[in-house]
């Protein structure tokens, strides 16, 4: 059977495997310009839960009963499209289902001789060029500033802390386990890492972690970490809003500090974005991130759980700190 996984209903609170469903699905016939194609790698990632809800964002919610999709690379198996043939590979915004027609006009060709397949869709993908893209544009780190990220072992934050360390910087990241702190030190030239989970004042852990204070904060989490973050910069600081990971299973509109009076009085930046602000630049942030890969200047981690069925419980995961690096399912 070809099996695909459905949205079975929209979680209030926190996503569990209820709320996903795997069905057979039919493979329709192939028109002119189009592909078969079967998957090898689907990404989970955390915008997704923002699609589950039926709220007003950048990108349409999922439907109930409908499959899931976000980013796969999937092996041309048949073709009707003059631009790709049997045994290539593809990289696009699919459907969950082990195999389905796409129109070639709606996926790229990606090169398994340049980098392992996995990597478009983590460090040379959407979480590469986020980490790229919003740490060069709105952080933009001088050598010496203390740069500090949250949700640092994730598929973007180890990539930010290092891009921090390659601009000169002193690298703080914030994480969520021992295991992750020691990882992040010893393999990404992390300077100094927060496990989140060990402290009760966050405040004073990132004075200490920060003695010069800071200058750039990426954020990937939102919530408490990055009230305790705001309470240590620096004048003219710039604060990266990427993700905000910590609010996304909340049922509650979140109340904390207003940051004005203490963005007012540093002078400091505050600003957010979405990646696709940048597809016009993509070509560029990839070159780069090749080069550093080359250069054996940027490294990277990947949790690769194996099987088409460990989707939802690889979504969840995202919520619990379970990867280390890009999370992905090997189908
Ligand atoms: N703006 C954009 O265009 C854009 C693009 C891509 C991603 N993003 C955002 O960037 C962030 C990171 O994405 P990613 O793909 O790299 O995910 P990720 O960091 O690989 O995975 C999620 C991580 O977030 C941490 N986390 C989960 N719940 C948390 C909580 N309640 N409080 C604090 N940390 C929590 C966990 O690490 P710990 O064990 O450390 O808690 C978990 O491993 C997300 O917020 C995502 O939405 C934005």
């Amino acid at each position: 059977m070809n099996k695909q996984i459905l949205l079975k209903s929209r979680p209030i609170g926190m996503v569990t495997t209820d709320h996903f469903e795997i069905v057979a699905d039919d493979i329709l016939s192939l028109k002119e310009g189009d592909l078969l194609v079967k998957a090898k790698y689907i990404s989970v990632d955390p915008y997704m839960r923002g699609r589950m809800s039926d709220t007003d964002s950048y990108v349409a919610p999922f439907e109930v009963g409908k499959p899931i999709e976000g980013g796969v690379i999937a092996e041309v198996t048949e073709s009707k499209h003059p631009g790709f043939k049997a045994g290539e590979f593809v990289l696009g915004n699919l459907k969950w289902k082990e195999n389905q027609v796409v129109n070639g006009s709606l996926v790229t060709k990606v090169d398994k001789n340049l980098a392992p397949l996995s990597y478009y869709l983590g460090i040379l993908g959407m979480p590469g060029l986020t980490a790229y893209f919003g740490l060069s544009n709105i952080g933009n780190p001088q050598p010496g500033e203390t740069v500090i990220v949250s949700g640092a072992a994730g598929a973007v934050g180890m990539v930010v802390g290092q891009i921090a360390h390659i601009k000169g910087c002193r690298v703080v990241g914030i994480a969520g386990s021992e295991n992750k702190a020691k990882i992040l030190k010893e393999q990404f030239n992390f300077d100094e890492v927060i496990n989140y989970h060990e402290k009760k004042d966050m405040t004073e852990a990132i004075k200490k972690a920060c003695p010069d204070g800071v200058d750039v904060y990426y954020d990937n989490v939102g919530g408490d970490i990055s009230d305790a973050v705001l309470q240590n910069i620096n004048k003219q600081a710039r604060i990266i809003l990427c993700g905000q990971i910590s609010l996304y299973n909340s049922t509650e509109t979140p109340v904390g500090p207003r940051p004005q009076v203490t963005l007012l009085k540093k002078s400091a930046l505050m600003k957010g974005f979405i990646i696709s602000d940048y597809v016009q630049q993509f070509p560029e942030g990839i070159k780069q991130l090749v080069g550093w890969i080359k250069e054996g200047k940027l490294t990277y981690n990947e949790t690769i759980l194996k099987g088409f069925d460990s989707l939802p419980q690889a979504f969840i995961g995202l919520f619990k700190g379970e990867n280390i690096g890009k999370l992905l399912v090997e189908v």
